[in-house]
């Protein structure tokens, strides 16, 4: 059942162009396809070609039919026999139903527009195809449809032709001159507004740029259209690359499975990344919806012209976008903090994943569902590696390989192998065979370092190892490439800043001439997140303070920060609290706060305790509720401690919060961790004031006031929660918000609460987003998941079982939330345990059969 990558074979066939023709009609599609094919490997007379839930009505081989008995129609495949042809049109005529489709993947239905998710296998949904990454094939496209209920009709490329038929009927023509796999084919009808501008490009061509939504959200699109002529300018600026075609499409969509998706030339968005403004859109997710605008942008070279052989080489394309797009937005904003909340993500998010049941490498060794695939191992862990190569062969180089990448395989589909190799063609110091074994690792590598002080000899000598805490897989144990930032601290006023790579398992760096007064001299490692690795050294915690005390990065500061943060967490879940380090790491963290020159995005960071979500994945042996306790009650401590300078900050910041974003984001994210911070202190004074906010016209504050009550069992939680639903109730990507505030709210009567938001007029159950929104915030910000008679996972359980039947993609990534089971105390243990059989034991998708089966082998 496994699909591998030592399995792949060329197709048989290649099929240069490809004729589509969608007739829609009121309860169903006829689709016609044409394939002009060319038969590669002349020893086979067969075809086989994916297709699902396709009825077909009629198959030709170049306009003659082809009698029932020389083909097959299996659940999945359609096999025609004896083709005696080397090239040949082969028509068929389908019918599918987007209407009757819930899963969200290839035609499908959202709020009456029809729409498509190809990738990665959905276009087998909607016609018959070989559908793999390495066939590229030229389309034309006629769409013909009613002109009341689909006035609007798009698809890839130029419009060739349009036309008014009988019947109050139209027909478009589109044709895409660029050859592409059929993962990134799309088709769109219905009523749409288009919101236009133009972008002009270096090379002096005009690019028009429509923005469809649906009527009434048209005030919404301005900050996608920004984004994006921000991101096609970067692109040339940055990369030398240019778009290639006159139109560039953009549609929001409100049920979407995913962020979005990269079409030629027509991109689909989910609604909440295209629908902002500073009123509706928090500074978070205004820049979210930038990097995501400018992701799906930058596919057009990396993924599009130059798209994957096979999905094992999903990286070559998720993960060099994803470093295009962390780029763009370090460049727009700020480069520390981006660098700061990209580690933040990667480590939360990726490491979890990477030491539990799911883990894989960056190409893994096998899949059933390439859908299970889409992770932030692939994603973020690929933008690392490819962050590691640019800073091993430095700038010039890095974009020479890739220049030399894009030209080499434009309009190809090639592999991850040949994109390394082109970046290190020139380099003389890197083996791209040793840098590859990134590739093929999982596991979070842990590096250790030990400090050897020769003081005489002004001589420190730094001892690293590294090694994998994964044994099952060959590869974890070769020696990695990994490039070290660090820094030496002599004194206050002397550090040396170097980058060392370490590329054996054991290995020394010596540094020499190094004088210090300090007993030691201090060293900080991995600045700026240099690899995605964990570490450990000889660093007392004295010597931390004095990190906070010397460090500029701000990774390496909120990295300490953090260390301290557990430190206190844990030794107070072993109900030992260590009162000296308390002390002192809030004198600490109040010289950070009257620190006036210090970034205020930083600042927020270093003063934000961590959340529950945080902590679980790094723990073993977990009691959830004790985590819960105890996080309150730190939240509780800081906040009275702290409360006289954070009172101050705060007066110092509140003259800034109205200002536009950008303008005054740094000053509204701290002002939701001081907030939160003294709401938890009982201060009642606060309450009134945040609740003030709860209708300011800046989303940020608005959602800050919201959330900071979160965890505040107060009649007010319950005023502010109706004074935001009643101002949203009808626009649906706010909304959500509500509903994951609501989510997180832990009444007595334990679940039901949460089922009333299910059964509330504004749920919408095909909403992936209202669904993540209620589900994702309910598993780790409310406690009362972890009930310790298992009844919240047992509830959880009773959704994921009738959610699978509607969308078995949001399901089966949901579903990971029970995957760390066994980093978890009795009874939760053995109570989760018992969930994930009892989930097993019903009929379920193999997307989350297969993520089920990792989780318990
Ligand atoms: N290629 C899209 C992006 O990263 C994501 C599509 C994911 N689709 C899926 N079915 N897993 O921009
Ligand atoms: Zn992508």
């Amino acid at each position: 059942k496994y699909i591998k990558l030592e399995d792949y074979k060329v197709f048989d066939y290649e099929i240069p162009e490809i004729f589509m023709d969608f007739v829609i009609n009121k309860n169903a599609v006829n689709v016609t396809t044409k394939l002009k094919l060319v038969k590669k490997n002349k020893n086979t007379k067969n075809l086989i070609l994916d297709g699902t839930d396709i009825l077909i009505k009629k198959l030709f081989i170049d306009d003659s039919l082809i009698e029932k008995q020389y083909y097959k129609q299996q659940k999945n495949n359609l096999k025609i026999e004896n083709i005696k042809k080397d090239i040949f049109l082969l028509k068929i005529e389908g019918i599918i139903k987007p209407k009757e489709n819930t899963s969200l993947l290839g035609m499908y239905e959202s709020n009456g527009i029809i729409t498509t998710q190809c990738e990665a296998e959905g276009f087998r949904r909607i016609s018959f195809h070989a559908d793999r990454p390495d066939i590229l094939s030229k389309y034309t496209v006629r769409i013909e449809a009613d002109k009341n209920d689909y006035p609007v009709l798009l698809s890839n490329g130029n419009v060739l032709k349009e036309n008014n038929l009988t019947n109050n009927r139209h027909e478009i023509i589109w044709e895409d001159p660029y050859p592409k796999p059929s993962y990134l084919f799309a088709l769109v009808a219905g009523k749409l507004n288009c919101v236009k501008d133009n972008f002009i490009t270096k090379s002096n061509k005009k690019v028009k740029i429509n923005i469809y939504v649906e009527y009434g959200d048209e005030k919404y699109v301005q900050h996608a259209i920004s984004s994006l002529k921000k991101s096609m300018k970067w692109d040339e600026d940055k990369y030398n690359l240019e778009y290639d075609l006159s139109l560039f499409n953009i549609v929001a969509i409100r049920h979407f499975n995913m962020g979005a998706m990269e079409n030629k030339s027509l991109n689909i968005f989910n609604s909440k990344l295209i629908l902002a403004n500073s009123e509706t859109t928090t500074d978070e997710e205004l820049e979210r919806i930038e990097g995501v605008i400018a992701h799906e942008y930058f596919h057009n070279w990396t993924g599009n012209r130059v798209t994957c052989r096979d999905w094992f080489q999903l990286s070559l394309k998720e993960g060099l976008t994803v470093f295009r797009d962390q780029q763009f937005t370090a460049d727009v904003h700020n480069s520390e903090i981006k660098r700061l909340d990209d580690a933040k993500f990667l480590r939360r998010n990726q490491f979890r994943e990477d030491s539990g049941p799911t883990s894989h490498p960056v190409m893994p060794e096998k899949y059933q569902e390439i859908d299970n695939f889409y992770t932030t191992t692939i994603y973020e862990k690929g933008s690392e590696i490819i962050r590691m190569l640019n800073k091993l062969v430095k700038d010039e180089n890095f974009y020479k390989g890739f220049s030399n990448y894009i030209s080499t395989y434009d309009g190809k589909a090639a592999t991850i192998d040949q994109f390394v190799d082109k970046i290190l063609e020139h380099n003389k110091e890197i083996d791209p065979k040793k840098f590859k074994i990134w590739y093929k690792q999982n596991g979070t590598p842990k590096v250790k370092f030990k400090r050897i002080w020769d003081q005489t000899d002004e001589k420190l000598t730094i001892e690293a190892s590294q090694s994998n805490p994964i044994k099952k897989n060959l590869y974890n144990d070769l020696p990695l490439i990994i490039p070290i930032n660090l820094a030496i601290f002599c004194d206050e006023n002397k550090t040396i800043e170097k980058t060392v790579v370490l590329k054996t398992k054991k290995q020394e760096f010596v540094f020499r001439n190094i004088r210090s007064h300090l007993q030691i001299p201090l060293v900080t490692y991995f600045r700026e997140f240099s690899s995605p690795v964990e570490w450990e050294s000889d660093t007392t915690f004295e010597e931390k303070f004095l990190i906070l005390r010397y460090e500029k990065d701000f990774f390496t500061l909120s990295n300490t920060v953090k260390v301290f943060y557990k430190k206190i967490i844990l030794c107070r879940l072993d109900e030992k609290p260590d009162h000296k380090i308390e002390n002192k790491f809030i004198s600490t963290l109040i010289s950070f706060i009257k620190n006036r020159d210090i970034n205020l995005s930083l600042l927020s960071e270093l003063l934000s305790i961590p959340t529950f979500a945080e902590i679980e994945s790094e723990m073993e042996n977990l009691d959830p509720l004790k985590i819960y306790k105890t996080i309150d009650e730190l939240n509780h401590l800081f906040g009275t401690k702290l409360k006289e300078e954070l009172y101050f900050k705060l007066q110092e910041i509140e003259t800034s919060l109205d200002k536009v974003w950008p303008e005054g984001k740094n000053e509204r994210k701290l002002i939701e961790t001081i907030w939160k911070l003294l709401l938890h202190s009982d201060d009642e004074e606060i309450k009134s004031k945040i609740i003030n906010y709860v209708d300011s016209n800046s989303m940020t504050l608005a959602k800050a006031a919201l959330n900071s009550f979160s965890r505040i069992n107060c009649p007010e939680r319950k005023i502010i929660s109706n004074i935001f639903f009643n101002k949203w109730k009808n626009n649906s990507v706010v909304l959500d918000s509500w509903f994951s505030f609501n989510a997180s709210i832990e009444i007595d009567e334990k679940t039901n609460s949460i089922e009333k938001l299910f059964e509330n007029t504004y749920f919408d159950s095909k909403s992936p987003n209202t669904l993540r929104a209620i589900l994702n915030t309910f598993v780790t910000r409310n406690s009362t998941f972890h009930a310790i008679d298992g009844s919240g996972y047992k509830y959880i359980a009773k959704k994921i079982i009738d959610f699978d039947k509607l969308n078995p993609i949001v399901i089966s990534r949901f579903i990971k939330v029970f995957s760390r089971y066994n980093y978890y105390s009795e009874p939760y243990k053995s109570n989760m345990l018992e969930t994930i059989k009892q989930i097993k034991k019903n009929k379920l998708s193999t997307n989350t059969k297969e993520v089920l089966d990792a989780i318990i082998e």
